[in-house]
């Protein structure tokens, strides 16, 4: 390991402890470095607006940052065990390329703050682009809906057959739940977009910081004010940005459910082309829904995420070590997330319905409550029309596409709102 920032002369340094002090953190910090050089350039121009660095130094520094993270880039640094952290790595290569100048640039600042600004950073580009793809999953959703409205689909409660449903109202159900969740998503991500960089060590420093500039140079919408809440933040603000990221995902979970059931032989209702299926190693017959079943999977390492950041919160304020695996839990959560994501649009575009299968599990049984309600549309007091439609000799082959049409309750299969639910998704717009 390079020398500790902090480590003094005579100190004994034991190589077993910096191993569990340092862990997998400095592996993890390199999803967050790349947001540490963006946050360490802003934090230079703030010292040199304050009369701490030159115009020149500042200039150094910036050339410095931008080469490092060119080098990130294109592979030729990678952030190793060499360093403590991600903060280490930046400092020492300051140092090693400015000297005298390189030494300059902590002044004012904390890894304390550091951290918690690269991953506010990360997160809000996270929450952005899942944002994004649910809102483009919506959008192929909604294209389906109006493309699909007739086509009817049984309806289940209790995994019994119940009324006869329509894949426009399976569509329509899953876009506007990804909708909810792209707001969720967006509002999140202003929730947190609050900079705490100059919080420092969490209790401020004896100097005029421009927290201002580097508010608006890093793009946060506001300062996070008081030194001591950016670090009560620090968790508080990853759950929230995990739990927005698990609503999506519990959508996605609902809506793999159903495909992997519908794409049984039992039920038969859509084909998955072969690319989201895989084979068996043993059974030569088998064409498996992997993609479904990971993508439903997927949501308990989210729960997971959250539910580690959670345990990690029973803290005093202030900066804990213990915080440090927060890292840990939202990259494995928002990894995941992201990439089941990544394949939901996709799969919605390609997902084929099987109309005759469909049409077949379609029984008379599942017009008893169109029935009963037309009865009581007639005249007849609702509990007696019922009686009379739970007698199956009432019960009759109908042609499933009229008993759709006349579901004209507002986002029923009759009267599906799409040009609500449209206008909605434009008015979010894609980013
Ligand atoms: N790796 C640390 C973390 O994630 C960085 C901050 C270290 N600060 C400290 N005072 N030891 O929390």
């Amino acid at each position: 390991m390079s020398s500790l920032l902090w480590a003094k002369p005579g100190m004994d340094i034991d190589a077993d402890i910096q191993r569990f002090l340092a862990g997998e953190d400095v592996l993890l910090d390199r999803e967050f470095i790349r947001y540490d050089l963006r946050a360490s350039a802003a934090h230079a121009e703030g010292l040199q607006r304050i009369g701490m660095l030159s115009a020149d130094e500042l200039a150094a520094m910036q050339r410095e940052l931008a080469a490092m993270d060119a080098d990130i880039a294109a592979g030729c640094f990678v952030l190793d065990e060499r360093f403590e952290d991600m903060h280490s790595a930046i400092e020492d290569r300051l140092i090693e390329r400015l000297g005298d100048t390189g030494k300059k640039i902590h002044a004012g600042r904390s890894r304390n703050d550091q951290v918690l600004v690269a991953t506010r950073l990360w997160l809000r580009d996270r929450l952005r682009h899942a944002g994004a793809l649910c809102h483009e999953a919506t959008g192929i959703a909604l294209h389906r809906a109006g493309a699909e409205q007739q086509l009817p689909l049984p309806g289940y409660t209790h995994l019994q057959r119940a009324m006869v449903s329509s894949t426009g109202l399976w569509w329509t159900g899953y876009a506007e739940g990804f909708l909810d969740d792209v707001e969720r998503l967006r509002h999140t991500a202003a929730w947190i977009d609050a900079n705490p960089l100059g919080s420092a060590a969490g209790y401020g420093v004896n100097l005029p910081l421009d927290r201002d500039h580097t508010t608006q140079a890093l793009g946060f919408g506001r300062m996070q004010v008081a030194a001591t809440s950016a670090q009560l933040s620090r968790g508080k603000f990853e759950l929230a940005a995990l739990e927005a990221l698990g609503s999506a995902l519990l959508d996605l979970r609902r809506l793999a459910w159903d495909l992997s059931l519908y794409a049984s032989a039992e039920f038969g209702f859509v084909a998955l082309p072969a690319k989201y299926t895989t084979g068996s190693s043993l059974m030569p017959n088998k064409r498996n829904p992997d993609v479904v079943e990971l993508l439903r999977g997927v949501y308990a390492s989210v729960a997971a995420a959250k539910s580690e950041v959670e345990q990690l919160l029973s803290l005093p304020s202030g900066y804990h070590r213990d915080l440090q695996f927060s890292k840990g839990a939202l990259v494995h959560g928002f990894g995941r997330g992201l990439g089941a994501l990544g394949l939901l649009p996709g799969l919605l575009r390609d997902l084929e319905w099987v109309p005759e299968r469909m049409r077949a599990a379609i029984e008379p049984s599942m017009y008893a409550t169109d029935l009963a309600v037309e009865l009581s549309a007639k005249g007849m007091p609702f509990r007696e029309a019922y009686r009379e439609a739970a007698n199956p000799a009432n019960w009759a082959e109908r042609d499933p596409a009229t008993s759709l049409a006349a579901r004209v309750s507002p986002g029923a299969a009759g009267d599906l709102r799409l040009e609500e639910l449209l206008a909605r998704w434009r008015g979010l717009g894609p980013a």
